[in-house]
């Protein structure tokens, strides 16, 4: 039986864990071959070595153009061709604070990565999609993009503007084959959040959750292969929210 990705060949970027190695790891499941990037080299190397031969590790900083360069010619070159571009990778600046506390580094940190990032990802794929037909654009937002938190309002409004450059490419490039949507979780129980919140923080997120539970990073993998795949051929300039319902409803 062939899965819905078969043939198809996709970028994951921040898959050395968390959202991206699920995200790496649902696309082979369903038949794709994926180039896993991160700046963790030797994490990307642990996920794509777990993969076999459908995946393939590149150690890349994707602020850094030519590095994402590099990474559409690694899947063309390795893989004969690019279908999907998960523009994913994250880091969280302690400095990102408040409108007034955030220094401009915080904030060219965070347009960097979340932003400019998916920029080249998007000006170095979408030619070599065009070139074989067109191709799928899932660029990974955050709830805080349009929630505020009590912090990180640099990664908050980077996340924003990464939910328009989605949109703009959705509506520029539809007529190439090109469809371009967001993944926009809340609260995720990735590697990276269990470094920061103990069990009973989970629990409390769990008992306040619509669904009853957190999510997990395979919740937000399985919407990414969907987009990914012709399932959502007539999908594109969506942000597809992946929440769970949001938070339990207060009770009067
Ligand atoms: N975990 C959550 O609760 C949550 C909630 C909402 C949105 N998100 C979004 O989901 C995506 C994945 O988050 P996660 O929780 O899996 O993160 P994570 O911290 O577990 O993984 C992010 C990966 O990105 C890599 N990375 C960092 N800087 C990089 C760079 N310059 N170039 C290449 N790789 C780089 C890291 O090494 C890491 O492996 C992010 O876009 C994040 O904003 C996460």
């Amino acid at each position: 039986m062939t899965g819905p990705l078969e043939g198809r060949v996709a970028i994951v970027t921040g898959a050395a864990r968390g959202i991206g190695a699920a995200t790496a790891r649902v696309l082979v499941a369903q038949g794709a071959r994926v180039v896993l990037a991160d700046v963790d080299g030797a994490g990307v190397e642990r996920v794509a070595g777990e993969l076999g031969p459908a995946a393939v590790a590149r150690c890349a900083d994707v602020t850094d153009e030519d590095a994402v360069a590099g990474l559409v010619a690694t899947a063309v070159g390795t893989f004969g061709r690019l279908d999907v571009l998960h523009n994913n990778a994250v880091a969280q600046d302690p400095r990102d604070t408040d409108t007034v506390g955030a220094p401009d580094e915080a904030w060219r940190g965070a347009f960097d990565l979340v932003v400019m990032a998916a920029v080249y990802g998007c000006r170095h794929a979408i030619p070599a999609m065009v070139g074989t037909g067109g191709g799928s654009i899932v660029n990974t937002s955050s709830g805080a993009a349009v929630n505020p938190t009590g912090s990180h309002v640099a990664y908050g409004t980077a996340k924003a503007a990464l939910e328009t450059l989605s949109a703009y490419t959705a509506a520029n490039y539809g007529t190439r084959g090109i469809r371009s949507n967001v993944v926009a979780p809340g609260f995720v129980l990735t590697e990276g959040v269990r470094e920061v919140f103990d069990d009973a923080a989970v629990a409390r997120f769990a008992e306040g959750a619509a669904a009853g539970r957190v999510c997990t990073p395979e919740d937000v993998a399985e919407v990414v292969a969907f987009l990914a795949s012709d399932a959502a051929r007539y999908v594109s300039g969506q942000v597809v929210r992946v929440t769970g319902g949001g938070a339990r409803p207060l009770v009067w």
